[in-house]
């Protein structure tokens, strides 16, 4: 069974990533494998440092390539810092969001253009990808109203985004399927929990064999 995979997860506000990572990741010690849960932007304390700054709701000046490189700068400091180890030490690493977010929301959404948001996190760090990306997909009213309807978690800038920044946050995901169809693995978010867990699973089971 293939251990040291780095595999991320990507998807709208209020898609259950959360919840579905934590379920997964008790799936994947039960196979004792090692593994490592992260999140960006953050992570490590540099990189969340740089998640306040980013994500401060008060920021309404920044501008959006402000935004990208800040995002690639955090990422650079943790897949450095934390992700590149534990690969290296054989560790399976589960990441909540990575490049695909900066291609679909800044490259995409904001409008900086999805070569140019990929150029700067190139030079953050190099041309590695993740071994696979699962996708969860979900409309925006739904994940928003999800998130809103919960209420335990900070509501951020990005979240406060209209209606159609969210839309467009969904076709620049879905673009990004087409440019890497072996990568990115879609699954329907808009079901029970237990069902979106068994999903990720048989996805993981096929690219861990
Ligand atoms: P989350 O950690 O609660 O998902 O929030 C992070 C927010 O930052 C979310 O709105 C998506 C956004 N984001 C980007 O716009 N670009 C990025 O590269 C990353 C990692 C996140």
């Amino acid at each position: 069974m293939k251990r040291n995979l780095f595999i991320t997860f990507e998807g709208p506000e209020g898609a259950g990533k959360t919840t579905v990572i934590q379920k997964i990741v008790e799936r994947i010690e039960e196979k004792n494998i090692e593994v490592l849960p992260t999140r960006e932007p953050g992570g490590i304390e540099i990189a969340e440092k740089i998640r306040a700054v980013i994500l401060n709701p008060e920021h309404t000046a920044m501008d959006e390539r402000t935004e990208a490189l800040l995002y690639a700068a955090a990422r650079s400091q943790h897949y450095f810092e934390k992700v590149r180890p534990a690969l290296d030490a054989g560790k399976l690493v589960i990441c909540d969001r990575f490049i695909d977010s900066s291609l679909a929301y800044q490259g995409f959404a904001r409008g900086i253009g999805v070569d140019e948001v990929l150029a700067i996190n190139e030079f953050a760090i190099g041309k590695k990808l993740p071994d696979v990306t699962i996708l969860f997909d979900l409309s925006p009213e739904v994940g928003l109203a999800r998130i809103h309807a919960h209420g335990g978690r900070e509501i951020n800038r990005l979240d406060v985004e209209s209606l159609a920044f969210h839309e467009k946050v969904r076709e620049g995901y879905m673009l990004l399927v087409e440019r890497y169809p072996e990568r990115i693995k879609v699954v329907n978010a808009d079901q029970d929990v237990e069902q979106v867990v068994e999903d990720v699973w048989s996805i993981l089971l096929d690219v861990m064999q």
